[in-house]
């Protein structure tokens, strides 16, 4: 009798370990899947902010305003993947809407790329004028997609 009870008690211990640890393994993996996105938007943040500084400042960079946009154009093509999977609770700003409206949320990656690509064009031109447009219109791309994909401000996780 005792072996058999000791394997009945086995495998409820398996059953115990499985159940228990299944469970924060998946909000882990989905956490990791947010950090990862997290950081290719702070990417995003840290290129706009610098070119922000740059033409706030009258910086003489406009090669370098070149190279971030080129970097954002990058950071455009890591977006797809980077929201591929379907996480927005959490410590995340990401609405159910990117997955419920997936090409919305392709067209404005679409618009961001496009918008990077014009201020590198124009800041290769070194031309004021078509650089301080075209910043602008990225400025839009960034809010265009932050104002039906993203939580606003006020419930953002960063509050919690
Ligand atoms: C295609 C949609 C889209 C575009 C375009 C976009 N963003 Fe975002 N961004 C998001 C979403 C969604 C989040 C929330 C991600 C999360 O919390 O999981 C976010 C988050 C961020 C964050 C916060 C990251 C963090 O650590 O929580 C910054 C900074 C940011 N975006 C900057 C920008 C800037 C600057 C631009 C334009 C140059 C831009 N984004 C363009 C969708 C977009």
């Amino acid at each position: 009798m005792a072996p058999m009870r000791s394997a009945l008690s086995m495998s409820a211990l398996t059953f115990v370990l499985v159940l228990g640890g299944g469970a924060p393994a998946l909000a882990a993996e989905d956490a990791v899947h947010i950090k990862y996105r997290q950081k290719v938007m702070t990417g995003v943040g840290a290129d706009m902010g610098a070119i922000s500084d740059i033409l706030k400042n009258g910086l003489p960079y406009t090669a370098a305003i070149a190279l971030h946009a080129d970097r954002l154009g990058d950071s455009a093509a890591l977006i797809p993947t980077a929201f591929s999977k379907n996480v927005s609770t959490g410590a995340t700003d990401a609405k159910p809407e990117i997955w419920q409206k997936a090409d919305e949320f392709e067209r404005a990656i679409q618009a961001l790329e496009d918008a990077a690509d014009d201020l590198e064009e124009a800041a290769d031109d070194e031309e004021p004028a078509a650089i301080a447009k075209a910043f602008k219109t990225l400025g839009k791309a960034c809010g265009g997609c932050h104002d039906t994909f993203r939580k606003p401000k006020e419930e953002s996780y960063k509050n919690q």
